[in-house]
């Protein structure tokens, strides 16, 4: 578990992911409202190279972001949609895409179509600026990734 004490080390924390993440990895965010999911998701736009602003996609549900090397970041939130319909079958798509990196908020609703070797960031909030985060790896993929954070 590592204990983040603000915004911009969320987001620094993000940049690094960023830098190691490969095509076709698959992260799954889990924290309450205003944990700082969509905070690390800035940093790991950042970290590869993409230059729009990211945006919550609480509304939209899913946006996609170029990055320099042609690698792709695929920003989903499921918050309070309890059937996911068609975006359940465009999730599965997307996160096989091989230059994909497919990052899930609120993932609640899509749980069976994620794959098994995906990594898990858990956000907690003990107070107004401290997260604790706590990441697991369920497969090689992910365990790569983790291991590659140092
Ligand atoms: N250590 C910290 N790490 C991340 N965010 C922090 C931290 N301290 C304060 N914050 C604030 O907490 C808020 C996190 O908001 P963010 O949108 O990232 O949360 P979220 O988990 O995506 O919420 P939602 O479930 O509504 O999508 C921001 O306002 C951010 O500035
Ligand atoms: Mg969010």
């Amino acid at each position: 578990m590592i204990e983040i004490t603000s915004s911009d080390a969320m987001q620094q924390f993000g940049e690094k992911l960023g830098h190691e993440v490969h095509g076709g990895d698959v992260i799954e965010l889990i924290g309450d409202v205003g944990a700082g999911k969509t905070t690390l998701v800035k940093g790991i736009a950042k970290g590869m190279g993409v230059s729009d602003d990211v945006q919550s996609p609480s509304f939209t549900i899913n946006r996609v972001y170029d990055a320099a090397d042609g690698r792709v970041l695929s920003h989903y939130d499921f918050y309070r949609l309890s059937d996911p319909g068609i975006m359940a079958t465009e999730l599965h798509e997307t996160m096989y895409r091989t230059d994909t990196i497919t990052v899930i908020e609120w993932a609640d609703a899509v749980e069976r179509v994620l794959p098994e070797d995906r990594t898990t960031i858990t956000i907690s909030s003990p107070t107004e600026t401290t997260r604790d985060v706590t990441i697991v790896a369920s497969g090689p993929r992910s365990q790569r990734l983790v291991r590659q954070l140092g």
